[in-house]
């Protein structure tokens, strides 16, 4: 099985911890197992976890709190995983079979349009469309149903989305769902981002939407706590069974560690002061994004953000994406993620869930290079 380099990800893991401005993340600053405890025995009782083998499916505790997030879901339709990306990989090389169709709607987090097309599926690009001028992505359902065919195992969205930060509402889910439905299609939603809304309600979630739902996410985005690598998939129950056998295979099980501070991180108030905390800091390094923006003039454009930590805009320099990101991290110690990786040059991704003070100097630094560029 041949598999194409999973550009962004080999971008950030050679480069994230050698420059001095790492902007190219799309979540908040992480938290501290101290900060996350914030309370002195469970920091004692976590040194006195024995580090053993979990319940290889996550614990009860975990599957029952993972549930309670989605209307209807009972724990056997949780499965525990090492992060959304183990979530996104063994649900894919489930379903996914040679000559299957799969629909992605892109932009997106590049991950399950990598992995499906190596597994041999035939891949259906389903594209957003900016419009700049009234500051949204737009959605076509119209096009979706034409990209459907009886071959189609799987649709693939991103809720909300990475790069573009947009967010899906009800009607659109149910729209997908019409359209998946009448081929009998399952639809994937990744949705990391729920709970990083810069404003209004929390992303729906597709779970209740429709009976082949498959839900992705992770504590990395919304609960600031990416080395957890604790993620889960939501499905019908006997899909999580199969899954679990794919789960043998690839990790076993989640870290003890994980496991423990995750079934904290899930404890109502602990989680309501987790998200709390990510859009404290997301709308004041918003602020200053917007200040910047609006110092940059014509040549910057952008659909403001819902959702994440992510702005992409488009650039009028006459540079191409991959040569400025390069250029930027040389000449600046800034990393951002060229546009390329989305397949869309002119394009950047910039993530602003920072330190507020490294937020503001990256920026900087970006625009001195573009004013360089000229
Ligand atoms: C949409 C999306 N899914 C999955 C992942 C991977 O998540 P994790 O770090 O929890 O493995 C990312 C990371 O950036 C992402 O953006």
């Amino acid at each position: 099985m041949q598999i194409a380099p999973f550009q962004m990800e080999r971008w950030q893991s050679t480069h994230e911890h050698s420059v001095e401005i790492n902007l190219s993340d799309s979540g908040v600053h992480p938290l501290t197992m101290r900060e996350l405890l914030d309370d002195g025995d469970e920091l004692v009782r976590a040194a006195d976890e024995r580090l053993i083998y979990t319940q290889t499916n996550g614990s009860e505790a975990l599957r029952e709190a993972v549930a309670a997030l989605y209307p209807g879901a009972t724990r056997d339709a949780v499965q525990v995983v090492n992060g959304g990306a183990e979530a996104n990989l063994i649900a894919t090389w489930d379903l996914v079979d040679p000559g299957d169709e799969v629909v992605v709607l892109l932009p997106n987090y590049m991950q399950i349009f990598g992995l499906a097309e190596s597994l041999g599926a035939v891949m259906r690009p389903w594209h957003m469309v900016p419009d700049l001028e009234r500051g949204r992505w737009s959605v076509d359902l119209a096009a979706l149903e034409a990209l459907v065919t009886q071959r189609t195992k799987l649709i693939v969205i991103c809720n909300p989305n990475n790069p573009t930060g947009t967010r899906l509402g009800e009607e659109t889910l149910d729209g997908i769902a019409r359209v998946a439905e009448r081929v009998g299609a399952w639809v994937l939603a990744d949705e990391i981002y729920q709970g990083s809304e810069l404003h209004g309600d929390e992303t729906p979630t597709l779970w209740g939407h429709y009976d082949r739902a498959i839900v992705t996410n992770s504590l990395s985005k919304a609960y600031g706590l990416p080395g957890l690598r604790l993620g889960w998939i939501v499905a019908p129950p006997q899909l999580i069974e199969r899954f679990w056998t794919r789960h043998d295979y690839t990790t076993i099980g989640p870290g003890t560690l994980s496991d423990f501070l995750a079934v904290r991180a899930f404890e109502p108030g602990r989680r309501a002061r987790l998200l709390e905390r990510t859009h404290r800091l997301l709308t004041r390094n918003y602020a200053v994004v917007a200040d910047w923006l609006s110092a940059q003039g014509s040549r910057l454009r952008f659909v403001p953000p819902d959702a994440g930590a992510m702005l992409y805009l488009k650039y009028d320099h006459a540079i191409g994406s991959s040569e400025l990101a390069e250029r930027l991290r040389a000449e600046k110690s800034v990393l951002i993620v060229p546009g390329d990786h989305f397949g869309m040059d002119h394009w950047l991704r910039i993530g602003f869930g920072g330190e507020t003070e490294h937020v503001v100097e990256g920026l900087a630094r970006v625009r001195a290079l573009l004013d360089e560029i000229g």
